[in-house]
C-alpha cells in the first residue's frame, strides 16, 4: 500500500462523523445547531447528555487509533502510524462526510498519540483531569495536555513524536481559537458534572 492511499484512508476514516450520527441517529438531535456547534464529544455531553458523550467520544479516540493501526494492520509497518494518524486527525476537524465542518482535534489526537505512545498520552490524561479539575475548562485541559505530550517527547527525545506532537499542538490551539477568547473574556462553559 503507497504512502499516498495510507495518508486518504487515514484521513477517511477521521472523517467519520461520530457526534453527528449518533446526535442525529440516536437522539434526533445535530449538535451543530447546540452548545458551542462543536461536533465533538465535549459538546455531545452538553448538548444530549452523558451517554451520547461517552459514546462519541470512545468512537473519535477509536478512530485516531483504528488510523494509526493501519500500517501495521496492512502490512506497512508501524512506523508510518503517524504518518495514518495525523490526516484522521485533520479528517476529524474537517470531515468530507459532514460538510467539512467538524471537531477540535483533541479525542482523535489522543487515540493516535495512545496507540503511537501510550504512556505519553495516559500522562497527557492526567494533566487533562487535574486541569478540568482546577478549571472546570475542557478546552484548557485540552489544550495543556496537547503542550505536555509534545514536552514529554522533546523530554524523551522522540523527534518524529516531537514534530508530530508540535504539528497537533498548534492545530489543536488553532482549532480553540474562540475557546481561548472566550477563556480571556469569561464566557467560557465550565462543566457542570465535577
Ligand atoms: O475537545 C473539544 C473541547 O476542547 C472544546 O469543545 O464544544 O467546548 O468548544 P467545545
Amino acid at each position: 500500500m503507497s504512502i499516498l492511499i495510507l495518508i486518504i484512508l487515514g484521513y477517511l476514516i477521521g472523517s467519520f462523523p461520530s457526534a453527528l450520527i449518533v446526535g442525529k441517529i440516536g437522539y434526533g438531535v445535530d449538535i451543530r445547531e447546540h452548545g458551542s456547534g462543536n461536533l465533538g464529544g465535549t459538546n455531545t455531553f452538553r448538548s444530549i447528555g452523558k451517554t451520547a458523550g461517552i459514546i462519541v467520544l470512545t468512537a473519535d479516540i477509536l478512530k485516531g487509533s483504528l488510523a494509526a493501526a493501519l500500517p501495521f494492520l496492512t502490512g506497512v509497518g508501524n512506523e508510518y502510524a503517524l504518518i495514518a494518524g495525523i490526516p484522521a486527525v485533520i479528517g476529524h476537524c474537517y470531515p468530507v462526510f459532514a460538510g467539512f465542518r467538524g471537531g477540535k482535534a483533541v479525542a482523535t489526537s489522543a487515540g493516535v498519540l495512545f496507540f503511537v505512545a501510550p504512556l505519553l498520552t495516559l500522562s497527557a490524561l492526567v494533566v487533562f483531569v487535574i486541569t478540568l479539575y482546577i478549571s472546570k475548562y475542557v478546552s484548557l485541559s485540552s489544550i495543556l495536555a496537547a503542550l505536555w505530550a509534545h514536552t514529554y517527547a522533546i523530554i524523551w527525545s522522540d523527534k518524529p513524536l516531537a514534530f508530530a506532537t508540535f504539528l497537533l499542538v498548534v492545530f489543536i490551539l488553532y482549532r480553540h481559537r474562540q475557546n481561548l477568547e472566550r477563556i480571556m473574556d469569561g464566557s467560557e462553559r465550565k462543566v457542570g458534572w465535577i
